[in-house]
């Protein structure tokens, strides 16, 4: 197990190993069936970063769900507005669902924001959020994030599915920029 890994221009070190993420994984999924064991919940991982998180926990799920994955493009608008997110993926009719948005990070929350506007005009019966990170200082905006794996400091991370420039979403652990 390499401690410190470089990808282009920065270092980072391990912060947080696998097994410490597990049982926190294994925790959520506890949370997630103690709630929702009974609504046939529709679990809506959002690639690229969820996609490690979601594999584990829904291996850990043992209970009636369904698993479908979305993506938000940025594309420039044609006004000047600038980078707008768009919800791309989205096949499933959620209207009268139980929905879990499944993500990788919360930093700023403005993505999540924008995710629960576009699922929230399809009517489902109730939307619930799981993230693996939280980074606390950071969010803007007010959500209610019932299910959060770990929350963390303000520093840029990589690795279970996070990524720096396209790289380091391979790596099993958790890893914290150095320089
Ligand atoms: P937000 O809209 O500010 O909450 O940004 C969320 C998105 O930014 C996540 O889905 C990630 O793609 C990315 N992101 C935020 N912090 C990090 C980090 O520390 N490492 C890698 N990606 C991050
Ligand atoms: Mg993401």
């Amino acid at each position: 197990m390499d401690h410190i890994i470089q990808i282009k221009d920065k270092r980072f070190t391990i912060s947080i190993p696998e097994a410490a993420i597990l049982r926190e994984v294994d925790r959520v999924a506890q949370e997630l069936e103690r709630d929702l064991a009974d609504k046939n919940p529709l679990f809506l991982s959002v690639l690229n970063g969820s996609f490690m998180f979601t594999a584990d926990l829904m291996k850990r799920l043992p209970f009636p769900c369904e698993l479908s994955f979305v993506r938000l493009a940025s594309y420039q608008g044609t006004s000047s507005s600038g980078s707008v997110k768009e919800v791309i993926g989205l096949n499933e009719n959620i209207k009268g669902r139980t929905v879990v948005i499944v993500e990788d990070i919360v930093d700023t929350g403005l993505t999540m924001q924008r995710l629960l506007e576009t699922l929230s005009a399809l009517h489902p019966q109730e939307i619930h959020i799981a993230t693996l990170l939280l980074k606390p200082d950071k969010l803007m905006a007010d959500l209610n994030i019932e299910y959060v794996a770990m929350r963390i400091p303000n520093d840029f991370i990589v690795g279970y599915g996070l990524d720096y420039d396209g790289l380091g979403r391979n790596y099993k652990d958790i890893y914290t920029v150095i320089d």
